[in-house]
């Protein structure tokens, strides 16, 4: 099976975790585009979606599903999106796609996280992947000097082709920090919240997955954490 089959095999195994007429958080990300496509052929029987990017919002709409401001939604029965890395206690890394704060945000107010990935992203150690951080971005220097300190090394990330900054939904910059060994995904991300000009890190620990669906050639495993 291609790594994009078994995408949408757990984006099809996703929708077993629908909740009907409730409102459903959304993330971002090639696996949740594949989510999307799958919500949409049951779009009738939800109250509608909370997205975690102007990207997914505009998918959604696409398909014509209703797509709520956070603000206006009090409570969410879950939140599915994919991970960029997840560990055997659930515990993630996610950001590659540029969205790991409205994700944290969303995924924040969901009362069970349900992350679907192809089997390549469950790994022993996370850190791989280098950690994506959000930043405000005149505190671009100051956050990488402490992400140093910290064992990191972190490079701003550019918008495609150029050398300017990539600019987040926010307004804010991403460094993705390489040479991380994750042992204790809880205390990192502890640490990183408390550096001064941090708008999240994409390290999904405090808040991991409650359920994982793994896409792998024997078909859709459930890890439950
Ligand atoms: C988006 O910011 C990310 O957190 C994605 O959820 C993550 O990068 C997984 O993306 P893919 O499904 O494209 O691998």
């Amino acid at each position: 099976m291609t790594q994009d089959e078994l995408k949408q095999a757990v984006a099809r195994a996703a929708i077993a975790y629908v909740v009907e007429n409730e409102i459903i958080g959304v993330g971002t990300g090639s696996t949740a585009n594949f989510f999307i496509d799958e919500l949409a052929r049951i779009k009738h029987r939800i109250k509608g979606t909370v997205a975690s990017s102007e990207a997914t919002a505009a998918r959604l709409r696409g398909h014509g599903i209703a797509v709520f401001d956070l603000n206006d939604v009090a409570e969410m029965a879950v939140y599915i999106d994919g991970a960029d890395e997840i560990d055997h206690s659930g515990a993630m890394i996610k950001g590659g796609g540029a969205a790991l704060t409205r994700e944290k945000i969303v995924a924040s107010v969901a009362k069970q996280f349900v992350c679907i990935a192809d089997g390549s992203k469950l790994v022993d150690v996370m850190g791989r992947f280098p950690l994506p951080v959000e930043v405000i971005p005149m505190a671009r220097a100051a956050v990488a000097r402490a992400l140093v300190k910290l064992g990191g090394t972190p490079q701003l990330r550019l918008k495609p082709g150029t050398q300017e900054a990539f600019v987040t939904d926010n307004g804010g910059y991403l460094l993705d920090v390489a040479g991380l060994s994750i042992t204790e995904p809880k205390a990192l991300e502890e640490k990183i919240n408390q550096i001064v000009g941090v708008i999240a890190v994409g390290l999904f620990a405090a808040r991991g997955a409650d359920v994982c669906l793994l896409g792998t050639a024997e078909g859709v495993k459930t890890l439950k954490f």
